[in-house]
């Protein structure tokens, strides 16, 4: 296995996580693949990240029922193909496999090769089309050409825990890049306020945490306070966009709602005003 640092190192954390719903009495949703990627290792990395810091983990919680669900209806309206940018340890593509449904993945050749061998010693075989390569420099619609996807089928993409690595025009050549060529679409993801990167939410807490990221070399440089403007320039609308603080009401109302973490930290899905949308 890799390092457990820089923004690859990410994924073994935020995948400690999203495993650890599986020990919940009612959780928020099952990922039995998930624990195939973790080890000791990776567990102490986590709990230093999130050291004190409930939050930290139960965001990622609350986000994974997110994409789950959202993808669900995706699916349910007829998308064909998902792409998973930035994918990590995301294990959709075998925990979601549907009749007449390709998923793409991207991200390093490092996380692709270790991921496609722990899923083969365990003899699971899903048929994903995962992609090495780097979605910004090596440009995301070439590498989705040289990969077999299809412009013109409806399409999900699913960028989950990548945004705030980037920059705005990183992220707007995605957005427009993806609305000027998918001929169907909707593309969800994850965003954090500016005040949550400006180390600026007062909350000593949140900002040891985004700290902690910024000392194992993957610090947080793009946050979003106007998602409508930032769909607007990408010539794409809001269909849905929700703070982690909303989910947590709903999907725990006897739990205390206690850190600013979530009123900061937000979850949206954006389509061309034309597309498919929930
Ligand atoms: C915080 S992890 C999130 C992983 C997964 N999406 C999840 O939520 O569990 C960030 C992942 O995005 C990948 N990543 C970030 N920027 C990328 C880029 N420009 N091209 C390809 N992968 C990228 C990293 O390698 C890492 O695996």
């Amino acid at each position: 296995m890799t390092e457990i640092q820089d923004v690859t190192g990410t994924a073994f954390i935020v995948a400690e996580y999203r495993a650890e719903e599986n020990a919940e009495a009612h959780p928020l949703y099952l990922d039995p693949i998930v624990p195939l990627f973790l080890n000791e290792r990776t567990r102490a990395a986590a709990d230093r990240i999130a050291a004190g810091f409930p939050p930290g983990r139960e965001g990622v919680k609350l986000r994974t029922r997110y994409f789950d669900d959202h993808l669900d209806a995706q699916l349910g309206n007829g998308s064909r193909q998902v792409v998973i940018l930035g994918a990590g340890l995301d294990t959709r593509g075998v925990r979601k496999q549907a009749p007449g449904v390709t998923y793409f993945e991207i991200d390093d050749a490092d996380t692709i090769s270790f991921k496609r061998e722990r899923l083969a010693e365990a003899g699971i075989h899903a048929p994903i089309v995962s992609i090495s390569g780097n979605y910004v420099t090596d440009g995301l619609l070439r590498l989705l050409d040289a990969n077999g996807f299809d412009f013109d089928l409806s399409t999900y993409v699913i960028w989950e825990g990548n945004t705030m690595y980037l920059n705005r025009p990183a992220v707007l050549e995605v957005l427009t890049g993806l609305r000027e060529s998918v001929g169907e679409l909707a593309i969800s993801f994850d965003y954090l306020t500016e005040a949550v990167i400006d180390y600026a939410t007062g909350d000593d807490q949140t900002s040891a945490f985004v700290r902690r990221f910024a000392e194992m070399g993957a610090p947080w440089h793009f946050g979003i306070d106007d998602i409508a403007a930032l769909a607007r320039d990408a010539g794409l609308i809001v269909v849905d966009n929700i703070k982690t603080a909303d989910l947590y009401r709903t999907f725990w109302p006897s739990r205390p709602l206690d850190s600013i973490w979530y009123d900061n930290y937000s979850l949206c899905t954006l389509a061309p005003s034309e597309g498919i949308s929930l």
